[in-house]
Formats: structure tokens, sequence, C-alpha cells
């Protein structure tokens, strides 16, 4: 039976009347308890199957437990997991070589941290650094993360604390061009800061027209343009990054989630405007040697898989489908990003699709079923979860 621990027991979060602790209670969660995973399947601990659409959140690029990921990392934690930033680590700089060529950035330098609200955060105190300004633009629905920066630009007030509300942003509508050039051209803008595709916005793409005017504008006004690629990025869209579709070149580009398959890990890519000046950023675990094994060898798979390249095939193809279902108000994507809206709650869905169908999904909103799967998801399995979608319509 539970009972209310002694009030001397100052190890522990004191968590009402249980005497051992507790999770603090922050996600509503199914009850599913996920042991094992492979491709684009994962199993509970009773054994039972599940398709994954939803990719642990677009975190999972290569597929779950790809056995050269598998291998990379226990080679790696066997030989040397953890040394400081205070030596030269070779694997960071094979990433930066090997991410540069990968995503035609070779002309810009990567800095390492552990999340995408860090690396959101650092592209911004990275912008304010070089231009000395303070004044932020972000647009409506936005989502950059939960640090202090990086949730201040984004567009929900729920989770927006006190402390954060320092009035650094300024929220626009996207695609808005008129607001943002009556913004930029005040002079006095630190940084626009963009997703390639809104995620929890709803799956909304940015047009090609508005991010190349926002290029522009930025240029003539000495702002810098940052393109929040964490969900959007690392092929999802079918080009390496989303605003690669719009043939533009931003001045930092973040990246996280897919970069090393679950292994926590973001960067920042940055142009060759930025000059670093030693002892502004740093960081611990970011970077670390386990880390860069890992996304080494999402790399590896990504080439060897031509996963890029199957994401932009399988996600039309899914597209295409979807669009010939009955019942659906729009649907929005571009390679394996895919937004399904309905008129009304979607949460009944999903937990028939996960119940029911044994697939998982995320959503956006109330509204919107959101497809993030692995990047190696096969036609079959796309077809599958079209048959058993249907099951559920
Ligand atoms: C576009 C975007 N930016 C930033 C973040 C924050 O990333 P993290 O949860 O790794 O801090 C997310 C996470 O969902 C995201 O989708």
């Amino acid at each position: 039976m539970k009972t209310a621990r002694k009030a001397d027991s100052s190890f522990f979060i004191f968590n009402s009347s249980l005497n051992y602790m507790t999770l603090f209670d922050v996600y509503p969660l199914f009850d599913i308890n996920i042991a094992r995973g492979r491709g684009c399947h994962v199993w509970d601990d009773h054994g039972t199957e599940y398709l994954d659409l939803y990719g642990g959140h677009a975190v999972i690029s290569i597929g779950h437990s790809h056995p050269h990921y598998v291998e990379a990392i226990n080679r790696q934690v066997a030989e040397l997991g953890f040394y400081s930033n205070s030596v030269v680590n070779t694997l960071q700089r094979q990433l930066a070589e090997r991410l540069g060529k990968a995503c035609g950035y070779e002309d810009y330098s990567l800095f390492l941290i552990n999340s995408g609200a860090e690396a959101n955060e650092n592209a911004l105190k990275l912008a304010s650094f070089h231009n000395g300004r303070t004044r932020v633009l972000s647009f409506g629905k936005a989502f950059h993360g939960r640090t202090s920066l990086a949730v201040e630009a984004t567009d929900n007030p729920r989770i927006i604390a006190p402390i954060n509300a320092n009035h650094h942003v300024t929220y626009l509508p996207l695609n808005g061009l008129d607001a943002a050039r009556t913004e930029l051209e005040k002079g006095d803008v630190c940084a626009v800061i963009i997703e390639g595709i809104q995620g929890v916005g709803g799956i909304r793409i940015p047009e090609a027209g508005f991010l190349q005017e926002l290029r522009t504008l930025c240029d003539a006004t000495g702002t810098v343009l940052i393109l929040d690629e964490i969900q959007s990025g690392y092929g999802r869209s079918g080009r390496f990054f989303a605003h690669q579709h719009a043939g533009i070149r931003p001045d930092l580009i973040t990246v996280a989630k897919g970069i090393a398959n679950g292994f926590p890990m973001g960067g920042v890519l940055i142009s060759p405007k930025f000059k670093p000046v030693y002892g502004q950023l740093g960081t611990t675990f970011g970077g670390n040697h386990l880390g860069c094994a890992a996304a080494l060898a999402v790399l590896d798979v990504m080439e060897d898989e031509h996963l890029v390249e199957n994401a932009a095939r399988v996600g039309t193809h899914l597209l295409d489908e979807l669009r010939a279902l009955p019942g659906i108000k729009e649907v929005r994507g571009q390679g394996l990003m895919i937004g399904i809206e309905f008129s009304a709650p979607v949460q009944e869905l999903r937990r028939r699709l996960i119940f029911e169908q044994h697939v998982f999904t995320g959503a956006s909103g109330t509204n919107v079923i959101r497809l993030l799967p692995p990047l190696c998801l096969s036609m079959d399995e796309a077809d599958e979860f079209i048959r058993r979608f249907k099951q559920c319509l």
C-alpha cells in the first residue's frame, strides 16, 4: 500500500502521499510499453507488433535498431564513450565533413549540441552576437523548442513561462509577405526564424516565393535568416533540407531529431559569414564520441540505402493515396512529412489506429494526424498503412 513518506527525506521528490519517487507527470501517455524495434516496426512488451508511421516523433530516420548503427555504437562505446571538448575529437571533424557533403553546405561549419531547442537557442545567440540586435521575427503556429529563447519564438503562450516572456519576438503570419517586409525594413531585427515545414503547426509549408523574398529582405537589412530544419530536415521532405525546394541558402540551419536516429544530438550549420570567438558558445556533452559515431552511422545508411530519394518516392505515393480517400478535409506535406486534416478532433482516430490497427501516428493540434515515419518506409509498408487507415475512417 502507498503511504505518505516522512518529510525529513530530502533525497526524493516528495510526491504527495507516495513513499517512492514517481515521474513528474507532463505527458498524456498511451498505456503501451514499447520494448523492441526493427526498421519501421516496433513491438510492445506483450509481443504485439506495430507499424510505426510516427518514427518516435520524427527521430527515427534510418529505421529502428539498424544493424550498422547498432554495431557502430557498440564499437564506439567499447573504445571511448566520452571525452570533453577541450581536446581534438576527430569524429566531430569527420561528421562536419560528411554532413557538409551530404547536404551541399560544404563551406559551412558545424556546432554540435544535444537537442533541437539547444540548436535554436545557440543559433539565436549567434545571430545576436553577430549583429548586436535583439528583435526576433517568428511565425504563427511555429514551434522551436522549450529553452528560453527557443520557447519565446514558439507561438504557444501555454508553454511560455513568465520568466521567458522577454518580448524579443514578434509573430507574423506564415507566408505574409507584407507584414514581414514592414518589420524587416525597420532595420532593427536580429533574426528571422522559420521552420522548413511547420510540424507542430500542422504540416504547413512556407511558399518558395516567401522564403526567397525573406532571403532578399534579410540580406538588405543585415538580418540573420535561421532555418529550423529540426523536424523537416535530414531527408524527411525528399530533399536533404526542406528549404532546398525553394533554392535559398539560410545563414544558420538547425538540426536535431533524425541526426543520430535517437541518440540525443543537435547541430547548427553556420555560414562562412560568422567568425567563431573562443568561449562564446560551449557545451559539456555536445558532439561526444558516442553521438558522433551514431550520427556517422546514420549518414552511412542514408547514403547506402538512398533514403532521401526513398522519402521523396514513398512520400509522393502516400500523398496520392491519401488524397484519394473520402472524408478528409485536406492532405498536406512533402516527402515523409505529411498532415491529414479532418474537420473534427482526431484523438479517437489515433487511439483506434493504435489499439485496433496497431499503427502509430502523431498529431498536430486537435484535427491533424501527422505522419513522420522512418525514411526507410517501403512502398509495401505505405500501402499496408493505407489499408489499415481506411479501416478506421
Ligand atoms: C521544428 C522543431 N524545432 C525544435 C524542436 C525542439 O527539439 P527538442 O525537443 O529536441 O528540443 C522541435 C521538436 O519537436 C521541432 O519540431
